[in-house]
């Protein structure tokens, strides 16, 4: 597999580019078809690795898949749940697993059994909301370990019934899992203090067609009746807000213009509007968005990434490399994960001026006040980074330091390409047609039966042919 380009910086982006489906709806939407028995017919599926390690682990319960990666559809079916065992291999791989509890507790009384799971390396990633949630529907979930692998146990013995859960923090998640184990809960569930991510009124809307009952009330509130008639769907996916929105960043951040096609305003709200106070221009037209540089960017700015509706915590990275060339100074608070400005210490040694801090900055207090993570940090901007060579450590973070890649005058060697291919379709030849200078480098032979570095979501997606 290949794994790392370089880059020639400084070249304007310009054009027009098509912003694939959502990574972050169509894999919940994957799990939430094994609810029913019926086909789901999918359009606008990303062809990214994501996806293939969720189809790959759904087909590992007994879901039937048909997809034409070219056309971007999708047809599914679980005309039975074969298997509740996810195979151990997929831990790591990425963090759909764990849905399987929720969607497949209903349907089998069968122990569903998941490996811990991964993700991207942001921090620790816990799942006891998950697990409350669960087992507030009448699941018991614990945590044992075969073989020095941990795995979840999760199982209902005398089915799932309908209950209010009240979430500590309004996980996307852990919100879905609530969702789709309540699809199959005798009676009603409500699930106070829920994410509304778009991407989870876009799993409500597939829900609904799958024949749930499902709202979404004030404050946050989803409420959701036990279904027992499931019907056949067609569904197309939302489109990625935060691919769109990094084409956005990238185009202005060199000087360019780009229509982003697919990019949804109403998603997009508080992104465009932080966008608007650093003088990025933008033009909301009919189909997409128009990113384009009107002049020299202004910091100044204060940021705090939140839930939704607040500013995304994956637009945050990519938004910091924009803040780079803004003029003055500005305040990011990253308030949903703790561990989420590590690759800040790269844009520093790129050139970037950038200082980390503990504190919350600039805004409330927020849930790692005085718990010393690194979590806001100040840029003084405008700085020009220097080429050289990088490593991804994370997706978002890795289309952070193509961005700073396409700003950088002089070639930048970026490896660890499969980070990006997990939620970036097609990056490479989207970017190409935008004009940049991006192209693969070789990659030497590795010696026979030596395993070439990768990341572990390619790896599980492959051994998960030779799992038991
Ligand atoms: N949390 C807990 N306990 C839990 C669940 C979450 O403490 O049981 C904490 C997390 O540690 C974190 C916060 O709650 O501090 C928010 O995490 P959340 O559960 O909302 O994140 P997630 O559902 O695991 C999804 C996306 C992420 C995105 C976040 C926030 C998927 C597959 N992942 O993760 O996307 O950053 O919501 O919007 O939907 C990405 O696409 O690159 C990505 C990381």
């Amino acid at each position: 597999m290949k794994s790392t380009f370089k880059v020639r910086g400084g070249v304007p982006l310009e054009g027009r580019v098509k912003v694939a489906g959502a990574k972050n709806a169509i894999t919940k939407m994957l799990a939430a078809s094994m609810l029913s028995d019926k086909p789901c017919f999918f359009s606008n599926v990303p062809d990214i690795s994501d996806v293939e390690v969720t189809v790959k682990v759904c087909e590992e319960v007994g879901m039937q898949v048909d997809w034409d990666r070219e056309k971007g559809r999708m047809r599914v079916i679980t005309k039975e749940i074969k298997n509740t065992h996810i195979p151990l291999c997929f831990s790591g791989a990425n963090r759909i697993p764990i849905l399987m509890m929720g969607a497949l507790l209903g349907r089998t009384r069968e122990p569903i059994i998941v490996p811990t799971v991964g993700g991207c390396n942001i921090g620790p990633r816990p799942i006891d909301f998950h697990v409350m949630a669960l087992e507030s529907l009448g699941a018991v979930v614990e945590h044992r370990t075969i073989k020095k692998e941990s795995a979840y146990f999760a199982y209902s013995p005398d089915g799932l019934r309908g209950s209010i859960i009240d979430l500590p923090y309004p996980s996307v998640m852990a919100t879905e899992n609530a969702i789709l184990a309540g699809c199959r809960a005798k009676g009603k569930t409500v699930i106070r203090n829920a994410a509304v991510e778009p991407e989870i009124i876009d799993l409500i809307l597939f829900l609904q067609k799958l024949g749930v009952v499902i709202y979404v009330d004030v404050a946050r509130t989803i409420y959701v009746q036990e279904t027992q008639f499931f019907h056949e769907v067609e569904h197309e996916v939302l489109t990625d807000r935060i691919e769109a929105a990094s084409f956005g960043m990238a185009a202005i951040g060199t000087k360019g213009r780009v229509f982003v096609e697919g990019a949804t305003q109403a998603d997009m709200i508080t992104f465009l509007n932080k966008l608007r106070k650093i003088n990025g221009g933008f033009s909301v037209k009919k189909g997409g968005i128009e990113f384009f540089y009107q002049g020299g960017l202004k910091g100044g700015l204060h940021l705090e990434t939140d839930v939704h509706p607040g500013f995304l915590t994956d637009w945050q990275q990519p938004f910091v490399v924009l803040l780079t060339q803004a003029h003055g100074y500005s305040v990011v608070h990253e308030t949903v994960y703790e561990n989420r400005l590590g690759y800040a210490h790269t844009l520093k040694e790129m050139g970037a001026d950038v200082e980390l801090f503990t504190q919350c900055l600039g805004g409330r207090p927020c849930r790692f006040s005085s718990r010393n993570y690194e979590h806001s940090l100040i840029i003084k901007g405008p700085t020009q980074f220097c080429p050289g060579k990088i490593n991804i450590p994370d997706l978002r973070a890795g289309f952070a330091y193509v961005m700073a890649a396409l700003f950088a005058p002089g070639v930048t060697t970026v490896s660890g390409w499969h980070y990006l291919n997990r939620g970036y379709e097609h990056l490479i030849e989207k970017l190409q047609q935008l004009g940049s200078s991006i192209e693969w480098m070789e990659e030497p032979d590795s010696a026979e039966g030596e395993e070439v570095l990768e990341d572990r979501s390619s790896i599980e997606a492959k051994c998960s042919l030779s799992c038991p």
